[in-house]
């Protein structure tokens, strides 16, 4: 059985490349020595998200952008392409780039070139952007660069909601997507923020989806708060049989169609809905994503977007990646010390801050530091 299990890993050896084989390890271990394990990693994460710019040419009801306090605070920051490249070559071995954050990429000044230099290192470059700035000239240009995806942006396939949620015009993003097409052959992924005002019309979305040819997947994501809005966000505990309902129609549809979709596996747990509370410790931080803001601040996964647990432009990728703060933050998933953020996102049990045990998570907040 012991041979069989080694025999088993020296042909994960084999077969993958390094990277893969010691995030194995790492999963391994967290399995086995549970909160004993080391919070030092030896592996990149496999997906990185690289925030380039700050600035948007729009103010999306439920994003930090529309938050006044925010924007002029943090709405107007370029990642320097020096630094940019100073990064780029520290993650090597990681699978996938996503270029994006808080801000429209196609705004940045250097993003084709971003690109092309990111092919170097890492096999998988995305981008997720708004498609208001999509041309035949910007498509031609992200294909030479070697753009794997485009993910565009999408709240509803009706104008009225896409007006009155992210303030943009639909019939333009629909001739740019239709255009993009005819230019290009990188494939597009749509994504959408599902809430209670815009779920029968989401009905809509496979159909919509299929008018062109680009659009291979419809990617669901529920509203983080982020910033408050009048739109409310969908809540399954709620409307349970609705948001079943709804999942069933879109999987029918998408099948029907052929278009791919995540429906079954939206990442919605919300505090008190403890159905589907998360257990154990996550991995996140561990083995799969890592974001990186324009001033070079680590963050643990993409959903805490605005803290700060170590600067990569100060401490270089790994020596964040390994560094004090990273490691503390791993420590508390390790003792599943989950803040309020990892409950409402992820459905862990919130940590009892008031128990004994310093907790990283305690001090640092989202939308904190930034
Ligand atoms: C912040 S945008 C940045 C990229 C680009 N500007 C765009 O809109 O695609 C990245 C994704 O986050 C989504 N988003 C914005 N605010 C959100 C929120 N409060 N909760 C969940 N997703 C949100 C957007 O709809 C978009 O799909
Ligand atoms: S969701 Fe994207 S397009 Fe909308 S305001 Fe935020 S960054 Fe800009
Ligand atoms: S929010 Fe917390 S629990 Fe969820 S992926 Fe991030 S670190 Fe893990």
């Amino acid at each position: 059985m012991i041979s069989r299990f080694f025999f088993h890993l020296l042909g994960l050896w084999r077969r993958t490349h390094t990277r893969k084989f010691l995030e194995v390890l790492k999963y391994l271990e967290i399995k086995l020595l549970k909160k004993h394990a080391s919070t030092y990693c030896y592996h990149t994460p496999s997906h990185v998200l690289i925030e380039l710019t700050t600035r948007c040419n729009l103010r999306c009801k439920w994003c930090n952008q529309a938050n006044p306090e925010w924007q002029k605070k943090y709405g107007h920051k370029d990642m320097a392409f020096a630094d940019f490249e100073r990064i780029i070559v520290q993650l090597k071995g990681a699978n996938r780039l996503l270029l994006y954050n808080i801000g429209e990429p196609l705004l940045y000044k250097r993003i084709f070139d971003a690109i092309k230099l990111a092919k170097q290192y890492i096999p998988e470059v995305r981008l997720t952007s708004n498609g208001l700035l999509l041309t035949a000239d910007v498509a031609k240009k992200l294909q030479q660069a070697g753009l794997d995806m485009l993910h565009i942006s999408i709240d509803s396939p009706d104008p009225v909601y896409m007006q009155k949620i992210r303030g943009a015009d639909l019939k333009k993003i629909e001739e740019n997507i239709r255009i993009f097409g005819e230019t290009c052959d990188i494939p597009i992924e749509i994504w959408v923020v599902v809430s209670e005002e815009t779920l029968e019309t989401l009905k809509q979305l496979p159909a919509w989806a299929s008018q062109f040819k680009a659009i291979k997947r419809i990617r669901f994501q529920l509203q983080k708060g982020m910033h408050s809005v009048e739109i409310t966000g969908f809540n399954p505990l709620a409307s349970l049989e609705v948001y079943q309902a709804f999942q069933r129609h879109i999987d029918r549809e998408c099948k029907q169609l052929g278009i791919a979709s995540n429906i079954y596996e939206l990442p919605f747990y919300p505090r008190g809905y403890h159905q589907r509370q998360a257990k154990g410790i996550c991995q996140a931080p561990f083995t799969q994503l890592v974001s990186i803001s324009v001033r070079g601040q680590i963050n643990p996964c993409c959903t805490y977007g605005t803290c700060d647990l170590g600067n990569v432009f100060e401490l270089g990728f790994k020596g964040a990646w390994n560094g004090d703060q990273m490691r503390a933050w791993r420590n508390d998933m390790l003792h599943q010390r989950y803040c309020e953020y990892c409950s409402n996102w992820c459905g862990y049990k919130q940590h009892d801050t008031s128990a004994k045990g310093k907790s990283v998570q305690t001090v640092i907040m989202p939308n904190q530091g930034r």
